[in-house]
């Protein structure tokens, strides 16, 4: 996460530019510390991401117990046969690609003829993910190009590229680690940047069985634990902080009044934190949580709104046999 310098690299076919400086790292800082100084404290869960913590997360993905990946994977695996998207001179934007393995399952599906007429545009606040995932992409598939967009794209949708038909897709149900207002506001704001032609694929994991849900977040192996306590490192990197990973208890459970699973860190004792190198201090009674997380768990009454907030029409809804995630094929139409 570099909110320090703009940075353009340039490989071949492939072309990465980081937006974030932009952004610039005292307001980071301040939104950091105002979360950590709230009643409720709370962290962002777009700062889970530096390398280590996407490497973390796509280790989730190959759990047992984690079963959104392989549901939607398994679902796009046959999806282009079923759909009628015409993928002939298409710029692919890909909103928090990570490592891009969910757009790769469509490529595959897609003759070399439409390949190389398709300009993907993977966007993610992680630049080793988009760096090290366009790499991979590039040895496997010859599209026409690969253009990296470092960005947190919550703040800066006005990035995205404008030219030609545009397919966005936004796996995964990271839409669901947003909160509800920012749910509407960000539907709203993709909404409105969609022309005629325009299309979005989303995938939206559904509410079902709690204890499902309770283990997917509280694995055996503690992987999801050591993601969710390494966003205070990546915190002790931005803010010059020191926070201790060994002070906390990952702690994970659903809000059935939300349907969210929410994630905490749980301090283990009372301490005072420093950050931006002892500027501020930041006190934790024992037991206290920093919020890290929430995702959403969804329901049909809930995609019916985001049609809505998008001004957007519902063209195919794909599921698995359980009906455990969905991934909705929505159109722009004016
Ligand atoms: N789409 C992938 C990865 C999901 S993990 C999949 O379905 O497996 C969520 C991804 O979104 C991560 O790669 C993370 O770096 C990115 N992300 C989270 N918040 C973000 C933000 N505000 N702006 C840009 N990317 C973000
Ligand atoms: C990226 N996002 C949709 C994941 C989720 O399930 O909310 C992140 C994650 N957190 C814990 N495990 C996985």
């Amino acid at each position: 996460m570099n909110y320090l310098e703009e940075q353009i690299i340039s490989i071949g076919k492939i072309r990465i530019k980081n937006h974030l400086a932009d952004i610039g790292i005292e307001t980071v800082r301040a939104e950091i510390i105002k979360g950590l100084k709230a009643p409720k404290k709370y962290i962002s869960s777009k700062f889970f991401y530096d390398e280590k913590g996407s490497q973390l997360f796509e280790e989730i993905t190959q759990l047992a117990e984690y079963y959104p990946t392989r549901t939607e994977k398994k679902i796009l695996s046959s999806f282009v046969k079923n759909s009628s998207i015409d993928f002939t001179d298409l710029s692919i934007i890909e909103l928090g690609s990570g490592d891009s393995s969910k757009i790769k399952l469509l490529l595959k599906q897609i003759s070399q003829n439409s390949l190389s007429s398709i300009r993907y545009f993977p966007v993610d606040i992680s630049a080793s993910a988009i760096l090290k995932s366009s790499e991979e992409l590039m040895q496997e598939f010859e599209l026409k190009s690969i253009t990296g967009i470092v960005a947190d794209f919550v703040h800066q949708l006005n990035v995205l590229p404008k030219a030609g038909r545009r397919l966005f897709c936004f796996f995964g149900s990271t839409i669901g680690n947003f909160r509800k207002a920012e749910q509407k506001k960000f539907i709203t704001e993709l909404g409105n940047e969609m022309q005629a032609g325009d299309a979005l694929l989303l995938g939206m994991d559904m509410v079902k069985d709690i204890s499902v849900l309770e283990k997917a977040y509280n694995d055996e192996k503690g992987v999801t634990a050591a993601f969710n306590k390494n966003i205070l490192n990546v915190i002790n990197a931005l803010c010059n902080a020191n926070f201790d990973i060994d002070d906390f208890e990952h702690i994970a459970f659903y809000n059935q009044a939300e349907n969210r699973i929410e994630m905490h860190l749980k301090a283990l004792k009372e301490m005072d934190v420093s950050l931006n190198s002892g500027f501020n201090i930041i006190h934790l009674r024992k037991g206290e949580k920093i919020h890290t997380e929430n995702s959403h768990k969804f329901t049909d009454k809930d995609i019916k709104s985001i049609e809505k907030w998008g001004n957007l029409k519902i063209k195919n809804i794909f599921t698995d046999e359980n009906r455990w995630f969905k991934l909705i094929y929505f159109v722009k139409s004016r």
